[in-house]
């Protein structure tokens, strides 16, 4: 089996087909998200598992991991893996397993993980296989421990062997990121955490805001700290500009203003989205949602063929709605994504 023909030729078609609004599709996703389990070894104090529990704690079952070896790895060019669960994928027992299987298949792998549990024979592979691997946390050191619960010195050990590796192995294309969830205290620690991060060798820092899933943290989050967040943001652009560091931040936050009220006019958004013809997201029970932001359980891996359920109703209606009349998801959707 040519895998690299394949999944050239399986790239041209889904263009193809994208262009042509097609319903029915012969390609096949060219990324997608992917939950080896829905363990963790963490109980982090901002995570919604404290509030609705897991869905699961279970190993992906065999049959949905075959699928995907069969029905997606020779196709795709990406995995998300982890991060779309309350799972962490670095304890699944499958995880070297399925490495392999990306590096036989040419996938590039994009984790998130928590860092906690890094296994030193996984490594070689983990830096062989991913073009990304994204560090959560939420500060530096008492920050980080109290929403974490783990401690920080041990966290950043693991991500120092990592970066360790990377060099080791000369994989220089491999990002290393934090993941930062900033809320209105820890945010104070974003330029601190920018010099620390180019010091060790982390390649980047992606800001995300805190949601107030967890209903006693609501005030903690950037919302209704406004002029805070601003601050610091603008705090941070300029100290990653000053070490020429990679950094992605939120939109700065609006304050508000004295002036004459203006007309209410809903901001509708206009970007196509075309994931619906390139990705899906299967999570450890079998089911699968068109991406890692639609709710909408489309079909079950361990009971329908991959292609049936890439091409059943409810994908089809999506791919005929997403960019003329969305649902509420896609109407209120963020993560809008062109090819
Ligand atoms: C649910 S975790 C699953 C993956 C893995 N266990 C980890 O922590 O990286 C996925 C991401 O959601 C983030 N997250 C969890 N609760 C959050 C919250 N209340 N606000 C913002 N991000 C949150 C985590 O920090 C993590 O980056
Ligand atoms: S490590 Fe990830 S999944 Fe586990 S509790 Fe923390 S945020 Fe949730
Ligand atoms: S608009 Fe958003 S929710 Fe809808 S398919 Fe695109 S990425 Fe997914």
């Amino acid at each position: 089996m040519d895998i690299d023909k394949i999944k050239k030729e399986n790239k041209e078609l889904n263009i193809k087909e994208i262009k042509e609004n097609r319903l029915i599709l012969k390609s096949r996703p060219t990324k997608f998200w992917f939950n080896l389990t829905g363990a963790c070894n963490l109980q982090c104090a901002h995570c919604l598992s404290n509030v609705t529990g897991r869905k699961s704690t279970n190993e992906v079952d065999q049959i949905i991991y075959e699928k995907v070896i069969k029905d997606l790895l020779p196709y795709a060019e990406n995995c998300l893996l982890g991060g779309t669960n309350y799972g962490e994928m670095l304890i699944s027992k499958n995880i070297s397993n399925f490495l392999e299987e990306c590096k036989k298949n040419f996938v590039k792998v994009n984790l998130t993980t928590n860092g906690v549990t890094v296994k030193d024979d996984i490594i070689p592979k983990l830096v062989e296989v991913c073009n990304v691997i994204g560090f959560s946390m939420e500060g530096m050191e008492e920050e980080y421990e109290k929403i974490r619960h783990y401690k920080w010195e041990n966290f950043i050990s693991n991500v120092k062997r990592i970066i360790s590796a990377k060099e080791k192995y000369g994989q220089k294309e491999l990002r290393l990121e934090f993941r930062f969830a900033v809320h209105c205290e820890n945010i104070k620690q974003l330029p601190k955490l920018i010099e620390f991060s180019k010091e060790i060798g982390i390649n980047r820092i992606q800001v995300m805001l805190l949601r107030g899933d967890v209903k006693s943290q609501k005030f903690k989050t950037l919302y209704y700290h406004r002029s805070l967040a601003n601050e610091y943001f603008e705090k941070a652009e300029e100290k990653a500009k000053e070490l020429n560091f990679d950094i992605s931040l939120p939109g700065k936050f609006s304050t508000g203003t004295f002036e004459k009220a203006k007309k209410y006019k809903p901001e509708i958004n206009t970007k196509p989205c075309y994931n619906p013809w390139n990705t899906v997201s299967i999570d450890e029970l079998g089911n699968v949602t068109p991406c890692c932001a639609h709710y909408e359980i489309v079909g079950n891996l361990k009971e329908q063929p991959f292609y049936d359920i890439w091409n059943s109703e409810l994908f089809q209606n999506l791919r005929k709605t997403v960019n003329t009349d969305p649902d509420e998801c896609c109407f209120y959707c963020k993560n809008r994504i062109l090819f």
